[in-house]
């Protein structure tokens, strides 16, 4: 499944814009799901996005459609599109801003990104996505190639782990191995704590200390991918967790 969706990005099919009725829509975290809706009806609360609705209402910039082969000329980093869940968005003066990195994104310039989008980002991320829009993918036939491919079987489980609220942090895991963490170090400490250190002793020191470094980067590394603290209101302690862990 990754190696498709992943490796070989040219290969993953595109999807159909989505309709509210979608099976994807209908298990999608919310903020996923409202990033997803259609512009029409909602360009008051767009907040800057497709800045054409304005002067234009009946023709939304968002709905503009956009074709295959166009969204594919657009592949370098000046000017740059990729496509998620069906509609276009321009991140050329946007890609070197992106928190997984400017190369990552261009890697998907001019294709479709969505199992990618899905794969790395959390449901806020969704968000970001409303004020880069600029169009749908017109192709039919982008749906039609999702079909019993594997990566509609994918893209159907991740939604499921999502509504059944596998990708949810679990804290207190978190936080018993926090404490684990503390005392593997001080253990590690106390062992050498005597003027003569038998040999044992520092064996079993260096056992200590090794398990607690490797599972404070363990604990940074799950930080700093969200998988800890999730909220934007947990930044600051976000910020502290993964900077004492992975500085550990
Ligand atoms: C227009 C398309 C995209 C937008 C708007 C976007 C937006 C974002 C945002 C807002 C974040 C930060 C999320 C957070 O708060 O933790 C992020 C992180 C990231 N993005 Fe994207 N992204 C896009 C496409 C992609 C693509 C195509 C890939 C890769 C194939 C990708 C890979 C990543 C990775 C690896 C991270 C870091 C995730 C982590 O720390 O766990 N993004 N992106």
């Amino acid at each position: 499944l990754l190696s498709e969706a992943c490796l070989f990005p040219q290969a993953a099919p595109q999807p159909k814009p989505p309709t509210s009725s979608s099976p994807m829509t209908r298990h999608l975290p919310d903020a996923v799901a409202r990033a997803q809706q259609p512009a029409h009806g909602a360009h008051a609360k767009d907040d800057g996005a497709c800045g054409m609705e304005r002067t234009s209402p009946t023709t939304s910039k968002c709905e503009t459609p956009i074709s295959p082969s166009e969204l594919s000329k657009h592949a370098k980093p000046g000017d740059a599109w990729v496509c998620v869940h069906g509609y276009v968005y321009d991140v050329s003066r946007w890609h070197d801003r992106h928190p997984g990195g400017s190369a990552l994104l261009l890697e998907y310039a001019g294709m479709d990104a969505t199992d990618q989008f899905e794969l790395f980002h959390p449901p806020h991320a969704a968000a970001r996505l409303r004020s880069l829009r600029i169009g749908r993918l017109e192709s039919e036939e982008c749906a039609l190639s999702t079909k019993g491919s594997a990566a509609a079987d994918y893209r159907a489980l991740r939604s499921a782990l999502w509504s059944e609220g596998k990708f949810e942090p679990e804290l207190r895991f978190y936080v018993l191995k926090q404490l684990l963490v503390i005392a593997c170090f001080v253990g590690a400490v106390g062992a050498l704590w005597c003027d003569e250190p038998s040999l044992g002793r520092r064996v079993c020191s260096a056992a200590l200390l090794a398990l607690s470094l490797q599972q404070a980067a363990f604990i940074g590394h799950d930080t700093l991918h969200n998988g800890v603290l999730r909220r934007r209101g947990h930044r600051p302690a976000r910020a502290a967790l993964a900077q004492f862990n992975a500085g550990v």
